[in-house]
């Protein structure tokens, strides 16, 4: 059972300034919902029901989303306004939302560390990239694909799409011998290479199970690219002394990290909002 999932949500969002000067990036909505909730909304779909955030200094308005604002619901309460709210109402009654602060920005092994705290290291857990939005309209949703795969192989997967050649640097990118369909066995990963040292055009997308013995590997991780303490390096530990799987999942990634993933969703859920 993984119920579990972290959300490291530490970033800058420097991309999105001025918009994220005073605004977590994990708020931005498309349509009328922040990107973050479409995560959460994921993770619960996929049967967790415990949201550890690892939030940064200038990110409260992620903890006030995840709660409940009594003086606004007083003054909607009766008015059609009140159904708006059905969803996050939802998730605030199911779920536990915990949080824990990422101090210095020392990359996603560090925050994920830092989750530590909040999942406890013996059981596995689920990762979430709220900037990397993922939907399957005509199926099960991708971290749901993921742990169903995990109760087959019991060790940690990362997603993974095909991307342009010219991509690759900025990703993590696996290399795999494919055990079933869509399914690699990871022998090699490497972040954001340059196209010609890339050893492959599988990159990992935002979404990841893992194992608990990560944090002791993410210990012994030296930093890596940029600097910082890269997760995929720590994947890598992992998949030459146990296991780890590549998924290439079942449905569409939006970028929403960068304003051109960001609008082409906006387009895209506008247009295929079914309440529109
Ligand atoms: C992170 C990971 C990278 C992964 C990417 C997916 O990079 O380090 O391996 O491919 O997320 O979005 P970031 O985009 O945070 O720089």
């Amino acid at each position: 059972m993984i119920s579990k999932c972290l959300f490291p949500a530490a970033g800058y969002g420097t991309r999105f300034l001025p918009a994220t000067k005073a605004m977590p990036k994990e708020m931005l909505p498309i349509l009328t919902k922040p990107l973050i909730q479409y995560g959460v909304e994921e993770a619960y779909e996929a049967g967790c029901n415990v949201m550890a955030i690892i939030t940064g200094r200038g990110k409260r308005a992620i903890t006030d989303h995840f709660d409940i604002s009594y003086e606004l619901e007083h003054q909607i309460k009766g008015s059609a306004k009140e159904s708006l709210l059905t969803d996050i109402r939802k998730l605030i009654n199911s779920c536990t939302f915990t949080y824990t602060r990422q101090n210095e920005m020392k990359g996603l092994g560090d925050a994920i560390y830092k989750g530590k705290a909040l999942v406890g290291d013996n059981e596995p857990f689920a990762v979430i990239l709220a900037d990397d939005l993922c939907i399957n309209p005509n199926g099960i949703g991708v971290l749901r694909q993921m742990i169903e795969l995990y109760n087959k192989y019991r060790c940690s997967i990362v997603a993974i799409m095909e991307v342009d050649k010219k991509e690759v640097h900025k990703y993590g990118v696996i290399a795999g011998r494919e055990i079933e369909d869509g399914v690699f066995l990871v022998d090699d990963m490497v972040e954001k290479p340059e196209s010609d040292k890339a050893p492959s055009n599988l990159a990992i997308i935002g979404r990841y199970i893992l194992t608990p013995d990560i944090f002791k590997l993410i210990e012994s991780t030296p930093a890596g690219k940029n600097g910082e303490l890269q997760i995929t390096d720590a994947l890598l530990t992992q998949a030459k002394e146990g296991m780890v799987l590549g998924y290439k999942f079942e449905g569409k990634r939006f970028d929403c990290g960068s304003v051109d993933g960001f609008v082409e969703a906006t387009n895209y859920f506008y247009q295929n909002e079914t309440n529109r």
